[in-house]
């Protein structure tokens, strides 16, 4: 199947484009903003900390037809270096992968390993399925994204199911049965990691859930939430900063529609080739979402290599003294920011549609449950002002894949609405974790709920930046932020084996 082209913005980190052409066959760029990932990163390096395995697992949890039983090679990732072992139930802590390559969330999340010598813990990090090498259908990506018949499979319930089935495996295989699990996950992850310990209760003790958007859904978060968040971002930093961007949207579109002006914003840019002013504003919508996303406190090589504090870095731009009233000088020094942090770039290539930690399927999932609307933005917005349409889902989604979105599956199977008054009598051990900088915290769980269902809020925090590896860098929040978590957790294995020796 030939990579989406939408103009939607769908994902926690592909932007299938943004609003500027409501018209679908007139769509921006496939992933324009998967230039979130250039050649520029050094290649992935999972086996400095894990050993991989292969797990067999079933194709349809659900189901009892024929198909349902085949099976595929499930990916996951092992570190037993700290591990107590069966003999002493020491714990097991478990990632909940998302939408992408396993490898690259293991690299970004060093929370687990991290903090596993301290409780003698087994790592493992599992691969959700369709992504990465964890493929349906023989590990052939062509045939698994054939088509709605192969790609139904794919679905958050299924992916639960799969790390169900594969942690009671392997502590089967391991003799650990009474070990305590922990999930632990961030962004999709961490939305799989709470629904696991609401829905496996058995399974894990404990989740930590971080900036997770549980409640993005239609009718509970706003769609200007996220972007209202972005704006703050960038209006924190100066009201200067804010103005440049706000007015840039306009002056690309005049500039696009003049004698010369291609030529102009191709050199003012350093584009590889002349581009359409929707690709340019796509390119410049997936630098500033994503920079604000991942603002973190010290140098991150995440979705793109930039230093700390990168929203910081590109409201220093814009407000560079030298570069006067010339706006796109400005937003020039911006995007290298984010596109061009090592200054290897020789030239930006706005067609660009690599995809190189395998989100692509996202579009699937936001296709037929995901339904996390971000679209909206006010006037006030960085961006030009915009209404968010289920409609424009169903088009577009009927036209790609030829299936309707399940529009109200999540709130139904997992709840979201009064999530207060729920929660406080069922369930416990579950940590939300949000940063207000990032603008995902607008859908995240931002209250305590009860005595072991906490919401930790961090003002200066980014997208699910307590799972990132420590930095002798990080500020003193951030450092409380993970002692406050390992103390949760401590309580919850504490309790736990209590439990153990009395029962
Ligand atoms: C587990 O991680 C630690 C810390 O990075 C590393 O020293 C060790 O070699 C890893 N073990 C395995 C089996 O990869
Ligand atoms: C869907 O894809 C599968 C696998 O490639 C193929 O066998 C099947 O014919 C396709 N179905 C439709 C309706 O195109
Ligand atoms: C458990 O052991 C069996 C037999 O060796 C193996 O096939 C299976 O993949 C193992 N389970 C896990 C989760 O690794
Ligand atoms: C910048 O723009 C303002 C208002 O348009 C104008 O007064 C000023 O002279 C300009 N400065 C430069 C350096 O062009
Ligand atoms: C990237 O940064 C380097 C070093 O600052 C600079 O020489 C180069 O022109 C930049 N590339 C682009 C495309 O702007
Ligand atoms: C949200 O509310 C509107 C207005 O009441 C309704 O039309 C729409 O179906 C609701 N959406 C969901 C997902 O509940
Ligand atoms: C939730 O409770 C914990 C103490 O258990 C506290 O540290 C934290 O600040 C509270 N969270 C919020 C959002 O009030």
């Amino acid at each position: 199947m030939a990579a989406p082209s939408i103009s939607l913005s769908l994902s926690f980190f592909l932007f299938l484009s943004f609003h500027f052409s409501s018209s679908f066959s007139k769509i921006p760029l496939p992933f324009s903003s998967s230039l979130l990932l250039r050649p520029q990163n050094p290649p992935i390096d999972s086996l400095r900390h894990y050993r991989t395995n292969f797990f067999t697992q079933i194709l349809d949890h659900f189901n009892f037809n024929p198909i349902s039983y085949q099976s595929f090679q499930q990916r996951y990732l092992i570190n037993h270096t700290y591990w107590g072992g069966a003999a002493e139930n020491a714990p097991i802590f478990v990632y909940t992968g998302n939408e992408g390559n396993i490898e690259w969330f293991a690299q970004n999340t060093g929370f687990l390993l991290q903090s596993a010598p301290h409780f003698r813990a087994l790592v493992v990090f599992i691969e959700h399925r369709f992504y990465g090498k964890s493929i349906p259908f023989g590990g052939d990506e062509d045939v698994a994204n054939s088509n709605s018949s192969t790609l139904g499979f794919l679905s958050s319930t299924q992916a639960l199911a799969d790390y169900a089935t594969l942690i009671t495996d392997l502590k089967k295989n391991l003799s650990a049965i009474d070990s305590p699990v922990l999930v632990f996950g961030g962004s999709y992850g961490g939305m799989l990691a709470a629904w696991f310990r609401l829905k496996y209760p058995h399974v894990a003790i404990g989740a930590l859930a971080s900036s997770a958007p549980i409640l993005q859904l239609e009718n509970i978060t706003s769609p200007y939430a996220f972007t209202n968040i972005i704006t703050q971002d960038f209006k924190s930093e100066s009201q200067n900063c804010y103005r440049v961007i706000k007015g840039s949207w306009q002056q690309i579109d005049i500039t696009s529609n003049q004698p010369g002006g291609p030529q102009l914003l191709r050199n003012s840019f350093k584009f590889c080739k002349e581009a359409e002013s929707e690709s340019i504003k796509n390119w410049l919508y997936t630098a500033i979402l994503y920079t604000a996303m991942t603002d973190y406190p010290t140098p991150s090589n995440f979705l793109n290599p930039l230093p700390a504090y990168p929203v910081k870095q590109m409201c220093k731009a814009i407000d560079d003294p030298t570069t006067g009233n010339d706006t796109f000088a400005k937003l020039y020094g911006a995007a290298n920011v984010y596109y061009n942090y090592t200054g290897t770039a020789t030239c930006f290539d706005l067609d660009d549609d690599s995809d190189p930690h395998d989100l692509g399927d996202w579009t699937w999932q936001a296709c037929t449950e995901m339904i996390l609307p971000t679209g909206g933005n006010t006037e006030e917005s960085i961006f030009p002002a915009s209404t968010w349409h289920f409609a424009d889902r169903l088009h577009f989604c009927k036209r790609f894949y030829n299936v309707e979105p399940r529009r109200i599956w999540i709130p139904t199977h997992y709840g979201g609405h009064n999530i207060e008054r729920v929660l406080k009598r069922f369930g416990s051990n579950i940590i939300f974790f949000n940063g207000l900088r990032d603008p995902w915290s607008g859908g995240g769980v931002l209250k305590n709920i009860s005595s072991t269902i906490i919401a930790i809020v961090a003002k200066e925090g980014a997208h699910h930046v307590d799972l990132r590896f420590s930095n002798p860098e990080d500020p003193k929040w951030l450092k409380d932020v993970r002692k406050q978590e390992l103390n949760i957790i401590q309580d919850w294995l504490s309790q736990y084996y209590l439990d153990l020796a009395q029962y």
